[in-house]
């Protein structure tokens, strides 16, 4: 689904209330398209995300011979048997996706044929050295351009697996070190600061061994069986979004079903909870070796406070909420050691103190955070600097602006939550185009 508007306007209201379940999650996603690309058998996955940065890894996943059919909501892929796919040279478009491209440097740099691994603008902006290098260690052949995109990737004789120490907490580089080792032979340990764990999960459900110690992950290559079918629990990522702007807002009550809640993409919840939120969480169960659970919540007072440095990774992608949230506590709030933030979409440092200035918000940048200073937003016209996740933060804003939002260069909202502005209209928000 694609939206006509670049432009959006967010009428000043607020309140929000409703049930809902938001789409599939898009870490999870992801992997389920990978490995049962690469696995022996047909997968029959429920509840994908269907989005621009989720079709950027099918269009690559066909590229290794996975046969991979859409049906309404969901996808059947019958994958390769981690065979080593030998076939012309191919240039690839990852588009915005910053996890497909990292996760297929992985499967890629095993293949028997070249490939070059482009994305647009901003994806190439980001950091790909982190992952080739390690995948280097491990005998691929892979080039970047001064460690950004375009990506070259030669064939090899064969990868070599090697322990890793890595000392960024990222899913990202561990996923694609995890992938390339599958078409090794020996076991190997990556040590690295604890980050999301669905590739852990998803190759456990894959029949691939792998155990954790502490901050150690082992890994023991195996071909892949398919487990027949995954369920994609609802993206807390996305429901993110409706929790805070619940919370922020007054006289609003949101309930969120079926989404998932592994703890380590759960470190928002923590911390809105120390500033006063009220969350309720119910329902828990596991699907696919996830957590899922129902989500409830409710306008509350808020408090500013200093986030901890334990619940950065965990919380990464919706710090730009935090620091939303943060704008209407009572106070300051101190965010620190979140440097990570200048790596991803866009520089989500510089682009939320941007934001917060232009709504009149007191916020003081650092090279690793922000202080932000609760106060009262007004309505202006803000870039989304071409990032989802900042285009639709801006648009919340609205539910405690004085006066109305525009939010331009919006499009890329369909990398991640393409249903947004629907969802959102449905819960009583009031977005509309304006080109
Ligand atoms: C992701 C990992 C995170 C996150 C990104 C998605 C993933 O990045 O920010 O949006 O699906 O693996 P890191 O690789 O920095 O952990």
């Amino acid at each position: 689904m694609s939206r006509e508007h670049v432009n959006l306007l967010a009428s000043s209201n607020n309140k929000i209330n409703g049930c809902i379940r938001v789409p599939g999650d898009k870490s999870i996603s992801h992997r389920a398209i990978i490995i049962s690309s690469i696995a022996e058998g047909k997968t029959q996955i429920n509840k994908y995300l269907d989005s621009a940065d989720i079709n950027a890894t099918i269009d690559v996943c066909r590229h290794i011979n996975a046969e991979i059919v859409k049906n309404n909501e969901s996808l059947t892929i019958i994958g390769n048997n981690l065979d080593r796919i030998q076939k012309e040279d191919i240039e690839l478009n990852f588009g915005n996706s910053g996890t497909s491209m990292r996760l297929m440097m992985g499967v890629l740099s095993a293949q028997i044929f070249s490939s070059i691994l482009s994305g647009d603008a901003s994806l190439s902006q980001r950091p790909m050295n982190r992952v080739s290098k390690p995948l280097n260690n491990m005998n691929a052949d892979i080039k970047t351009s001064n460690g950004m995109p375009p990506i070259f990737i030669s064939p090899v004789d064969d990868i070599k697996n090697v322990d890793h120490k890595i000392s960024i907490a990222s899913a990202q580089i561990k996923s694609a070190i995890m992938l390339a080792g599958l078409y090794g032979r020996d076991p190997f340990t990556i040590t690295t600061p604890k980050s999301r764990d669905h590739t852990e999960i998803m190759l456990n459900e894959f029949g691939c061994n792998i155990t954790l110690e502490s901050e150690s992950i082992n890994v023991m290559p195996s071909k892949l069986t398919s487990p027949k079918t995954i369920d994609i629990p609802g993206d807390i990522s996305s429901a993110a979004f409706f929790i805070v702007g619940s919370i922020i807002s007054k006289d609003s009550h949101v309930k969120i079903e079926n989404v998932g809640l592994n703890p380590l993409r759960t470190g928002f919840i923590d911390i809105l909870r120390m500033m006063g939120a009220c969350i309720q969480i119910s329902d828990l169960k596991r699907a696919n070796g996830e957590i899922v659970g129902n989500i409830n919540v409710e306008s509350s007072e808020l408090e500013g406070i200093e986030i901890p440095k334990d619940l950065i990774t965990s919380s990464i992608d919706e710090l730009p909420l935090i620091i939303l949230a943060a704008s209407q506590a009572e106070g300051k709030t101190s965010l620190r050691n979140a440097e990570e933030l200048r790596f991803k979409e866009s520089d989500r440092i510089s682009s939320m103190v941007k934001m917060m200035k232009r709504f009149n918000i007191s916020i003081d940048e650092f090279k690793d955070g922000m202080d932000v200073h609760g106060g009262i937003i007004e309505g202006n016209t803000v870039n989304s600097f071409g990032d989802h996740r900042i285009a639709m933060t801006g648009l919340l804003a609205s539910l405690v602006s004085q006066g109305d939002i525009i939010v331009e260069d919006t499009v890329n909202i369909d990398t991640s939550f393409p249903e947004f502005i629907e969802m959102a209209n449905n819960i009583g928000m009031d977005i509309k185009g304006y080109d």
